[in-house]
């Protein structure tokens, strides 16, 4: 467990692991973490001046995602950009790769530049299967909303892309539209988690929609409104699955891991167990969500190729409408990297203690 949890960067420290799926829950653990850096904006305390700045000049990282790579080597990838705002005009994709266990990471690279004449890239997810690597993000196509230091700024998302490689991502193919931006009246679309692999081979990567103007989404009414993208195919095909969100908050962010139909504790949802378990039947994946309900909120995918959905319902772990990371270790232990709060700081943008 030392290594997965080595990997905390700025942009998403570690409070608590959260162990789901034990008989007692939920479970808890103040953990000691060590720290390995894999890039600080220069303005990060404790970073060195004029280090991240002339490595390439990063003033704006996020979203960032860790994944091992068919070589053996671990991966981080990240939005990122030369503006210190959010949605800037040149926002790209980048990646760094350590090859002794999250140790040391070599110098930010490039991983997708700006799409052309000058849309930000957003969310990457790194996902390999069988020795092939896949990568999705989306790149924006208009301008959903406004904001940084120009007013130039573009909300989250566009077109959902995909793009494969077989060499451990040294070299990919061209991306592909896999979910456009004109879907649902026009809204763009994000990711941001890892995808989960269902029992029976069928892959889940979990999207949302964001508008942020009324011209962007509106006619949708889904602002904040989460989905999956369904693959039966690895990744040939996918189609959209779209889940309720509740009038209380948006549902972002979503995280989710395959449940085992072989381990028949891992079935029970945390916080809701008699509530949720005589409504599922054949319980397939299980999806958390980021919101501003100062709680997450769960859903619990079932039936074939988990294409049902419950309807989402806050649980009993804080949120500070902050990212929340979920996996599956190898022996079957679901973990939860999560911010242990339930608002922000006052005055501040703390998502992280
Ligand atoms: C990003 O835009 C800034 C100006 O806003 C410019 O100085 C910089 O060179 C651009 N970087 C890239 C990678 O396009
Ligand atoms: C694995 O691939 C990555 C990206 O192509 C590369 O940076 C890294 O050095 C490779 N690791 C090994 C052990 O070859
Ligand atoms: C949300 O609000 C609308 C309008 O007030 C209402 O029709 C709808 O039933 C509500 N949905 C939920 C899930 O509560």
């Amino acid at each position: 467990m030392a290594s997965w949890i080595q990997w905390c960067h700025h942009w998403l420290h570690t409070l608590g692991i959260a162990l789901l799926g034990a008989p007692s829950l939920p479970t808890t653990y103040q953990v000691p973490v060590d720290y390995s850096w894999v890039y600080k904006t220069p303005s990060f305390p404790g970073s060195v001046p004029g280090q991240g700045a002339t490595r390439g000049g990063l003033l704006y990282t996020h979203m960032g995602m860790l994944t091992m790579l068919p070589n053996g080597s671990l991966a981080a990838a990240w939005q990122g950009s030369t503006d210190s705002w959010e949605g800037s005009p040149n926002q790209s994709l980048y990646w760094s790769v350590s090859s002794d266990n999250a140790q040391t990471w070599s110098p930010h690279q490039l991983l997708v530049p700006p799409r052309p004449p000058g849309l930000p890239v957003w969310g990457p997810v790194l996902h390999n299967q069988d020795g092939t690597m896949h990568l999705f993000y989306s790149a924006s196509v208009e301008q959903c909303g406004g904001w940084g230091e120009t007013g130039q700024g573009f909300s989250p998302g566009g077109d959902i892309f995909h793009m494969t490689s077989g060499d451990s991502g040294a070299t990919w193919s061209s991306p592909a539209v896999i979910y456009p931006f004109s879907d649902r009246l026009g809204i763009p679309k994000v990711t941001a988690n890892r995808l989960a692999v269902l029992d029976d081979g069928s892959w889940l990567l979990p999207v949302w929609h964001e508008g942020s103007r009324p011209d962007c989404g509106q006619g949708l009414r889904s602002n904040g409104a989460p989905g999956m993208l369904l693959s039966v195919d690895q990744g040939k095909s996918f189609e959209p699955i779209l889940l309720n969100r509740p009038n209380a908050t948006w549902l972002i962010e979503p995280t989710v891991v395959a449940l085992k139909p072989d381990r028949p504790d891992m079935h029970i949802p945390v916080g809701l167990e008699k509530d949720l378990q005589p409504k599922v039947e054949d319980p397939q994946a299980l999806a958390l969500f980021r919101t501003k309900a100062g709680v997450l909120y769960q859903s619990i995918g079932y039936g074939r190729e988990a294409r049902e959905w419950t309807q989402p319902e806050p649980i009993n772990v804080r949120n500070p409408d902050s990212k929340v990371s979920m996996d599956m270790t190898p022996v079957g232990t679901m973990l939860l990297a999560f911010n242990d709060a339930s608002q922000l700081e006052s005055g501040q943008v703390l998502w992280a203690q």
